[in-house]
């Protein structure tokens, strides 16, 4: 265990059986139709290249960046598109794939500007969820993991930037950013 962990939130078993459990949903869900995953950075990144690999429909692969924090540490409430998909969202299905719901600004955010491209559906798919810190009502269509208000980082999450490439996720200790 990493000396700035508090404790592990999620197992690399549990996070491994967690995606197994999404795939095999989002699967018969779309029933072999074809999916667009958008992947949003940086913080999916593991969680989209794990998930996406037992995807069995055809896929379609891009990326977004979008922050609503700007330099501040509190949500914005406005969303910015740091990288933006140059795909054609008509008529797609649409899977945001993101690694944690916080305040819920940023998805309700992204997914109101997909669904303005036209697209057939937009699906959301999250790891994690943080239910109590809900500022603005969304919910995930497909969730691994419903977690209590702790500051977690690991595989894809980050505090300033670090302990994203940690293999599990756990509670980053008080003293790292106190
Ligand atoms: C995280 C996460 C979501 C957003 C959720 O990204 O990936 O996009 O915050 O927070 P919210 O529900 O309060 O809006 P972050 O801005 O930390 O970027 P990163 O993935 O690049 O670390």
């Amino acid at each position: 265990m990493h000396k700035d962990i508090k404790y592990e939130l999620m197992s690399k078993e549990e996070i491994a059986a967690a995606v197994s459990r999404l795939a095999a949903q989002i699967n018969k869900d779309f029933a072999n139709e074809p999916v667009l995953a958008l992947v949003i950075l940086k913080g999916s990144m593991f969680f989209a290249a794990d998930l996406i690999r037992e995807l069995t429909m055809p896929v379609t692969l891009d990326f977004m960046k979008v922050s609503s924090y700007g330099s501040s540490s509190s949500s914005s409430g406005k969303v910015q598109l740091q990288l933006d998909t140059m795909l054609d969202l008509t008529g797609q299905n649409v899977l945001i794939i993101e690694d944690i719901i916080d305040s819920g600004n940023t998805l309700y955010k992204l997914k109101t500007l997909l669904c303005e491209r036209n697209a057939k559906c937009v699906k959301l798919c999250t790891l994690l969820d943080k239910p109590d810190r809900r500022e603005t009502p969304i919910t995930a269509d497909y969730t691994g993991k419903l977690i209590p208000n702790e500051f977690v980082v690991g595989y894809g999450l980050d505090f300033a930037e670090r302990y994203r490439n940690l293999p599990y996720i756990g509670v980053l200790d008080e003293k790292v950013y106190s």
